[in-house]
């Protein structure tokens, strides 16, 4: 699974544009703008979000695929975003319970290695 993600990460956001601009990128700013204080995106892809979260949002991210993790670095760099990027399986957070104020999972799901097989797309 982490591979298929490392190998859709380069293309990922040309790929999914149109979809992105029609139907997501909306509900990313209602999503991301509530968030508040120490706030941990889970999945974080790209940083598709990043924009939208609020100045004073201190912000951490997790991805479990090394690649999507750089994107988001590159993403965070462009956007002068500071966040802590960690490669991390979201269903063993390596953080303590309580840590974070918030928490936030857009557009995708949370999932568990050896649950299916890539497709290539
Ligand atoms: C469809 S992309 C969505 C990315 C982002 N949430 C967004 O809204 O653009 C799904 C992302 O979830 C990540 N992912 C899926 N299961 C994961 C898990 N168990 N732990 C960490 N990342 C995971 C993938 O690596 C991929 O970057």
């Amino acid at each position: 699974m982490i591979g298929c993600w490392d190998a859709q990460a380069a293309s990922y956001e040309q790929k999914t544009a149109s979809v992105e601009r029609r139907f997501f990128a909306d509900s990313r700013r209602g999503v991301c703008e509530r968030a508040a204080g120490s706030t941990l995106e889970l999945a974080v892809g790209t940083g598709l979000n990043l924009p939208f979260y609020a100045n004073d949002v201190s912000l951490a991210g997790v991805d479990w695929s090394p690649r999507m993790v750089a994107a988001a670095e590159r993403s965070a760099r462009r956007l002068a975003r500071l966040i802590a990027l960690t490669r991390a399986d979201a269903t063993v957070l390596p953080f303590d319970d309580e840590r974070f104020d918030t928490e936030r999972l857009t557009h995708g799901a949370i999932e568990r290695v050896h649950a299916r097989k890539c497709d290539r797309r």
